[in-house]
């Protein structure tokens, strides 16, 4: 399984936005996150197509992978296919037919995936096995960047990976240097890093510092 890290837009500066879309595309990192919240599923806004239309258009080549925080994903497919969204994330917490959701987004030639909030169990996932390119683990509550990292789910992690050794298991939240390695040890493949790679001035070494923790 390939090992993936992805750079998660939250954190960048918004002020200079389409340069830091350049930086993250430049930093040696297969992937930019994308972070959708609708201040409903979530306490907090972000934004919406226009900004994955903007990474899609800066950064042509870099993956976009977009994380809907949202009560109902279902309503937003669409649009955020249009703005070039290439993998979409949907939670299983989310207020809408999960099946019917994650056969739309397949439908129109996207990965899909499901993401667990912390305290959602593994076996929620179950009836999805088949229908998903990835599995997201959140280690923070969502809806906000820079949390610290919670250990605990790690043990979805393992649990997941022993029943499916090829399905991508990515995480998401409070991952840096250490925190990673903790992860990549319970199964993960794929790390998604915010805060700790925005907030360093040299984001390609930073990215070659977690890739090393990571590798198998
Ligand atoms: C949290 C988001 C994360 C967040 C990660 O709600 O889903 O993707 O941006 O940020 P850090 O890496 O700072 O915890
Ligand atoms: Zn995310």
């Amino acid at each position: 399984m390939k090992t993936e890290i992805l750079t998660s837009l939250l954190a960048a500066a918004f002020g200079h936005l389409a340069d830091e879309i350049r930086r993250a595309a430049a930093s040696g990192a297969e992937a930019l996150h994308l972070d959708v919240m609708d201040a409903h599923f979530v306490p907090n806004l972000s934004f919406g197509p226009d900004v994955v239309a903007l990474a899609a258009s800066v950064a042509p080549d870099f993956y976009r992978n977009v994380h809907l925080m949202m009560t109902r994903p279902d309503l937003y497919l669409e649009p955020f296919a249009r703005a070039g969204a290439q993998t979409i994330q949907i939670h299983v917490e989310a207020d809408c037919d999960i099946h019917e959701t994650l056969r739309r987004i397949r439908g129109m030639g996207l990965k899909g995936a499901i993401v667990l909030n912390p305290e959602t169990p593994v076996e929620r996932l179950v009836p999805y096995l088949g229908e998903i390119d990835e599995a997201l683990v959140m280690t923070v509550h969502p809806g906000y960047g820079g949390q610290t990292f919670i250990a605990d789910c790690l043990t979805k992690v393992t649990e997941l990976r022993r029943q499916c050794p090829r399905l991508d298991i990515m995480v998401d939240g409070g991952v840096n240097a250490e925190t990673a390695v903790l992860a990549a040890k319970a199964g993960a493949n794929q790390f998604v890093a915010g805060s700790y790679l925005f907030g360093q001035r040299d984001m390609a070494a930073a990215v070659a510092v977690l890739r090393s923790g990571v590798m198998p």
